[in-house]
């Protein structure tokens, strides 16, 4: 969704500024703008559409050194010229730039035009702007403080202003912001994927405080203005990872990555020697994860998917019971949490705003709270009692790969870390880690014959409706494989626990359709073979994951992609990889914009 990047230095700010903005392209946009403080005024250039568009109208000669650039995910009004960021107040001195949502925006909206203000957008972010200049007395930290006192809802904020050239104020509430510490200058943005070309030391905002950022000093409060004292931390990402690399999209690189991102997720976290888990995030919290008498998995999408895989291990391992819970139902319907609940938040950006909103409520009931994220220092990240990153290196294609499988090794190095100190022999412990420290390996033998995957996606691409089937443990990969394929190829497509097809979704087979059915070795394989009949009775056309050795199965359907042996709890980590590269090759086949596909965002921060 929307992005922001600041500068202030001694360098031309617009460069900068057009590069951050188009790494945070991938979160999705539909406008972009900027604004320079120049001699005493603000110079503000936007426009719907790319940001190639922007460029066009910008003058790429520009010399200032201060100015904030924001790519705009519409929201409250149109993606229109007039709507895009930055928005300014009514003496054009203060430019302000927004991720969030005002909440009492019309309240505001209202007051300002009872005082002769004219709003020339329908956004809330130029009532906040405008509030601003309401405020304005010379002293802009000060109006910006004064303004949000009046505001609720969420906010990240950058604003400049013409009369004090050489100076942002950042604000964070619900929505994240951090600092890039450079030598000379410095720079403010959303996402660390937009100033690592700069800088890898940053600073992370924490919700209400305010920051006045000049070229040599970033000073700290909180929006009552007690001073802060802040910590410089070091991005561990690398800027080759937020690039192609040669790659045509960043989805096929971030498939392609997942046996090096599994090994680094589960580096210094495993001992074949004895079996056991090392996982640093929960040392704190161990006594009382053990005593836990029911666990609540909380997530949005892909990570609800790697949550419902977590749900299945945590069952098996720990036997405490175990739900999951779409975070945006959770949130909204009053949920039972005793004493004794532990509620564990999974989300590959830690910034989704119902799974925030989902880990806030369940704290503020009283349950023990984890984050199982790949963002670090993010808003869920930050939030939750403890928790255990997934370190599998940025995600940028919007179709998320790499962060589902470091999810469900997450869950697992989970669920047996607590098995072990509940019922799990040590003997079984160890057999499940040896089998999880094989999985990189076995995704790279997948990867290798990604031609098979690749020509059953450019046979059926043309197909608008699929089905996708499991059971057991690859039920919830039957879902996201259906995911994967509508999202970035727009085909419909239907995931279900196998069984289930006969009661409804039977009726749509017909001839030729495609049906992708997970049917792997283990305790539900003949069923899966029945149902497998039952799809070719009616003329579909089959498309099996199978064990690597099955001959049986190349007999019973149309094409067999294979993956190599496992344990079941752990064969979604290898039955969703081909599954992936069919919707990569369908969404090409199409000619699909596949690491920005329409209407979506990376990480959503709205409801
Ligand atoms: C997955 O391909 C999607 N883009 C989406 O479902 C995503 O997984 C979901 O929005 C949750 O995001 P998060 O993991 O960053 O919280």
């Amino acid at each position: 969704m929307c992005g922001i990047i600041g500068y202030v230095g001694n360098r031309p700010a617009l460069p900068i500024l057009i590069e951050g903005m188009r790494r945070l392209e991938y979160r999705g946009y539909d406008s972009a703008g900027v604004a320079l403080v120049d001699q005493g005024t603000v110079g503000v250039t936007k426009s719907a559409g790319r940001l190639s568009v922007l460029e066009q109208i910008l003058d790429l000669t520009a010399t200032q050194t201060t100015g904030i650039g924001h790519t705009r995910w519409a929201t409250h009004g149109a993606p229109t010229d007039v709507n895009a960021h930055p928005h300014q107040d009514c003496t054009g001195k203060i430019a302000l730039i927004h991720n969030g949502i005002i909440e009492n925006e019309r309240a505001l909206r209202t007051y300002l035009q009872q005082q002769g203000v004219t709003l020339t957008s329908e956004t809330d972010t130029e009532v906040l702007a405008q509030m601003i200049g309401r405020f304005y007395e010379g002293d802009l930290e000060h109006a910006v403080r004064q303004a949000l006192h009046e505001v609720s809802g969420t906010y990240g904020i950058a604003v400049i202003c013409a009369d004090e050239p050489g100076v942002i104020i950042a604000a964070r509430k619900g929505s994240p912001l951090i600092i890039g510490i450079g030598k000379g200058e410095h720079l403010v943005a959303s996402d660390a994927a937009a100033i690592l070309a700069h800088t890898s030391q940053v600073v992370y905002m924490d919700d209400g405080e305010i920051a006045r950022i000049t070229a040599d000093q970033v000073r700290m409060t909180t929006l009552d203005a007690t001073p802060v004292t802040k910590k410089i931390e070091e991005v561990e990402w690398s800027l080759e990872q937020i690039e192609l690399t040669g790659y045509d999209h960043f989805m096929l690189k971030e498939i392609c990555e997942q046996p090096a991102a599994l090994e680094n997720c589960l580096r210094g976290r495993i001992d074949l020697g004895d079996g056991s888990i090392h996982l640093g995030g929960l040392v704190d919290c161990t006594r009382e994860l053990t005593r836990a008498k029911r666990i609540i998995l909380t997530a949005c999408g892909t990570a609800w998917h790697a949550a419902l895989v977590g749900e299945y291990l945590f069952e098996e391992l720990t036997r405490i019971p175990t739900e999951t819970e779409y975070a945006s139902e959770f949130r909204y319907r009053n949920p039972i949490i005793d004493d004794g609940t532990v509620v564990i938040a999974v989300s590959q950006s830690g910034e989704t705003a119902d799974t925030a909103a989902a880990l806030a409520e369940a704290k503020q009931r009283g349950a023990l709270t984890l984050g199982v994220v790949n963002v670090v220092g993010s808003t869920i990240a930050r939030a939750a009692d403890a928790g255990v990153y997934l370190h599998v290196g940025p995600e940028i294609g919007v179709a998320s790969t790499k962060a589902f499988t470091g999810q469900v090794v997450v869950l697992a190095l989970i669920a047996s870390y607590l098995g072990r100190r509940k019922h799990l022999s040590a003997t079984a412990a160890e057999q499940f880690i040896s089998a999880l420290a094989r999985i990189p390996h076995q995704i790279g033998e997948i990867l290798e014959h990604v031609d098979a995957a690749k020509s059953v996606a450019q046979r059926y691409a043309d197909r608008e409706n699929w089905l996708y089937l499991g059971r057991g443990y690859n039920y919830p990969v039957a879902l996201e494989g259906a995911l994967k394929l509508k999202e970035i190829s727009y085909i419909h497509a239907e995931g279900l626990p196998a069984a289930e097809m006969k009661h409804g979704p039977i009726a749509l087979i017909h001839e030729g359709m495609p049906v992708v059915v997970i049917a792997t070795a283990g305790t539900q394989y003949d069923k899966i073979i029945s149902n497998i009949a039952q799809v070719r009775t009616r003329g579909g056309s089959v498309i099996a994951i199978a064990t690597e050795g099955d001959r049986q199965i190349a007999e019973q359907a149309d094409h067999v992609l294979y993956v190599p042996d496992t344990v079941e709890p752990l064969q979604p980590l290898l039955t969703a990889i081909p599954l992936q590269l069919i919707a990569y090759y369908a969404a090409v086949h199409r000619g699909c914009n596949v690491d920005k596909p329409r209407n979506l965002a990376k990480s959503v921060t709205v409801e």
